[in-house]
């Protein structure tokens, strides 16, 4: 593809932020300084909304009541927005908590974000972010960091107005400095993922995941595997190559391998990404179809992780597969009743060309199975329609083949502040991804329903005895609408929980 974007270096499109996590200094500090910028929580009385207090254990108490008094005296209600005080010779940004009874790292990035939209237009030095009773301060920081991601590669006229404060300290309540480099590699991680979710599908081609992949790789010496067209006919990877039948772009099937300190013990994961899903023969309505381009959200997680723990080594080894490919129409794309052999022999009656991303995962989860041999493996994928019917924006589907699966896969969750919620694979419904032409069907029959469980169901059927979860996060990848993720755009949901369920692992 000949067009000048497509030519550009994928890492001079990256946000303003991710040059910032390279410049600024940021860093603890235990006592707070003189000619800085505050960030504070105030958090409101239970009975009484607009009594209010601040939740800052390492500011002077006659500072906070000097802070109170100014806003008293303003007739400030926090749920007016947040208030900017000065009180001699520093200023302070008074943010309200949420009062919605989501987990508490949630509600602490919602402050982080909340605090860098009411900051985006002062040009501040020198930003202290004030750690709070709960002890929340890297949360707060990863709010306010994923606050300042822009869209701004692609637009014609690259503003680079470096309107964020070159300093960052966090005031107290930090264990150790290992967290704050832990905070810098985990947000440029998590920028990369949006920045790939947000990227447009003529960028972004699976061509292009993959280079940025090799880059990535390369930089960090990790050994990256690229399966193209040949590669996968000669493994007999048919059901993931039938997807691409129909578009011009190369499928590629690639893979990371990431040592562990142990590595005796390898967790796999799996991420959908297709580049662009226009449903193929099976085609979509044209009203949202442009949202198809962030189906890939699941494999720019999984390459989100690759870019972390290139960074900060993983207690186990980690493989991380991502199956890239458009799905589109043409003369040469898949037909409704098409017959194809998966990798691991099963043949598929292709039912609905819009259900691919089983396709895609099935034979990428059976190869990295056979391959690897990992202890456990995990899909992640913007996988269906009906998961938003069941859990609306707010929270992901988790499945596990076995409840002691899927308790570690919401443990995981927890610890990295994402609401995923677990549905069951009901044992009536299994037979219900048989074929009557082939061994499988991608699409139950039309009365069957519960789509995002027989998704699921089908990809248990490439998955064998191996430990295995899967993350639906077609609801929430992008537009998220929970408590501490950005409300429009890309979200980087699932991010946390690949990273967390690697780190508990083993
Ligand atoms: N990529 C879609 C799922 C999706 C839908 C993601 C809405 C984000 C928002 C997936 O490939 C798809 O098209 N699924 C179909 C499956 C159906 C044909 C059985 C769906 O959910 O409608
Ligand atoms: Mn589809
Ligand atoms: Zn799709």
């Amino acid at each position: 593809m000949g067009h000048a974007l497509a030519r550009e270096q994928w890492n001079t499109l990256l946000p303003p932020i991710h040059n910032w996590l390279h410049t600024a200094t940021i860093k603890e500090t235990k006592t707070a300084v003189d000619g800085a910028h505050y960030g504070v929580v105030v958090r409101s009385d239970q009975a009484d909304k607009d009594k209010v207090s601040i939740d800052a254990p390492d500011l002077d108490d006659g500072l906070k009541a000097k802070l109170l008094g100014q806003a008293n005296t303003l007739g400030w209600r926090p749920s007016a927005g947040p208030l900017h005080l000065n009180v001699d010779q520093n200023t302070y940004t008074l943010v309200a908590i949420s009062s919605v009874p989501a987990s508490l790292k949630q509600v602490a990035r919602q402050v982080g974000l909340d605090l860098a939209k009411a900051l985006k237009e002062l040009k501040l030095k020198h930003l202290v972010l004030c750690s709070t009773s709960q002890g929340l301060i890297l949360d707060i920081a990863e709010g306010y960091i994923s606050g300042l991601y822009t869209q701004a590669g692609f637009k014609g006229q690259r503003k680079n107005d470096q309107s964020f404060p070159p300093q960052l300290s966090l005031l107290g309540g930090v264990a150790s400095s290992q967290s704050v480099r832990d905070l810098v590699e985990f947000s440029k991680a998590q920028v990369l993922v949006r920045f790939l979710q947000d990227a447009p599908p003529n960028y972004l081609t699976p061509k292009k995941f993959a280079g940025i992949a090799q880059d990535i790789a390369k930089e960090y010496g990790l050994v990256c595997k690229v399966l193209g067209r040949e590669a996968m006919e000669t493994l007999g990877m048919d059901m993931f190559l039938s997807v691409a039948n129909g578009s011009v772009e190369e499928p590629q099937c690639i893979t990371i391998e990431i040592p562990g300190v142990d590595n005796s013990k390898t967790v796999a994961l799996v991420g959908k990404g297709l580049t662009f899903d226009s449903g193929g023969i099976s085609i979509k309505g044209s009203a949202g179809m442009e949202e198809m381009k962030y189906d890939m959200s699941g494999g720019a997680a999984v390459l989100g992780v690759v870019r972390y723990f290139a960074a900060v080594k993983p207690p186990v080894k980690v493989i991380c597969v991502i199956g890239a490919t458009e799905n589109m129409p043409s003369g040469a794309a898949t037909k409704p009743s098409d017959v194809v052999k998966a990798y691991n022999g099963k043949t598929v009656e292709i039912l609905n060309t819009d259900a691919e991303g089983r396709l895609v995962l099935g034979d990428c989860l059976s190869y990295t199975i056979n391959e690897y041999k990992p202890d456990f493996i995990a899909d992640i994928a913007t996988l269906t329609g009906a998961v938003l019917m069941a859990l609306g924006c707010v929270g992901g589907a988790v499945f596990g083949s076995d409840e002691s699966v899927a308790q570690r896969a919401l443990k995981a969750a927890e610890l990295g502040g994402e609401p995923f919620w677990q549905l069951p694979l009901w044992p009536e419904l299994e037979k219900e991804v048989k074929g009557d032409t082939a061994d499988l069907k991608n699409i139950a029959k039309a009365n069957v329903k519960g789509g995002t469980i027989m998704a699921a169901w089908f990809l248990k059927e490439f998955v064998g005895q191996t430990p295995w979860a899967h993350f639906d996060i077609a609801g929430t990848a992008w537009n998220c609408q929970a408590l501490g993720y950005p409300s429009s755009g890309s979200a980087a949901f699932g991010f946390r929980t690949l990273v967390n369920l690697c780190k508990t692992w083993g």
